[in-house]
């Protein structure tokens, strides 16, 4: 079991590319306690695209627990998941790609800081034709490039599922972020 790790704390109070605004809330719980919640909001859509909330925390964790070897991400976000495996011996590489050059702008020198063993490679390129270019192999592949994932999402996840699937190890993890009952209601799997 890998755990998630408090973010909060290594990003500045606001950021903001053409695309996204980053910035900081303090969430209170009952029990009296607070977290830094990062959130990375689409100013074009008024929609948030990543977060280091709860729901991000369930809907992501099984990729992070089958993390293994060398890794493929589609979609940097704010890096939640990168974060608890630069350190990990079971990590061989992290490569990332991401569609937006700000979110890279804003976030690539926040994880290349705590890269201490270099591990991380972030490309700029649409995952759905970066495939193309890409000889590597991988042990896990991770597609997230959405906020949400209905029925048109999930035929994209199809999509780069079938496409990505070439690049992986025999034995290797490959998946993409939903919710489990989005997946049941449309019957992709
Ligand atoms: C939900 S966030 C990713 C969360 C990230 N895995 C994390 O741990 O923080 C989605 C990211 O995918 C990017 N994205 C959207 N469409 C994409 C595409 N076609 N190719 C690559 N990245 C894309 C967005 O700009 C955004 O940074």
């Amino acid at each position: 079991m890998r755990n998630f790790l408090e973010i909060g704390d290594l990003f500045p109070e606001e950021m903001k590319s053409k695309n996204y605004i980053l910035y900081k809330r303090i969430i209170h719980y009952e029990d009296g306690t607070t977290k830094d919640i990062i959130i990375l909001r689409d100013t074009a859509h008024d929609k948030v695209m990543m977060s280091n909330d709860e729901a991000d925390v369930i809907t992501c964790e099984d990729f992070l627990n089958n993390a293994n070897g060398d890794v493929l991400i589609l979609g940097l976000g704010i890096g939640f998941v990168v974060f608890p495996l630069l350190e990990d011996t079971l990590i061989k590489s992290i490569d990332i790609i991401e569609i937006d050059e700000g979110v890279i702008e804003m976030v690539s020198p926040i994880i290349k800081e705590k890269d201490i063993y270099n591990k991380v490679n972030i490309f700029h390129g649409s995952a759905f034709d970066y495939y193309n270019n890409i000889e590597k192999k991988y042990d896990t592949i991770w597609i997230d490039i959405w906020e949400d994932v209905r029925e048109k999402e999930l035929k994209e996840a199809k999509l780069l599922m079938d496409g990505y699937k070439g690049l992986l190890n025999p034995n290797g993890y490959i998946d993409y972020w939903t919710l489990d009952k989005f997946r049941i209601k449309y019957g992709i799997q």
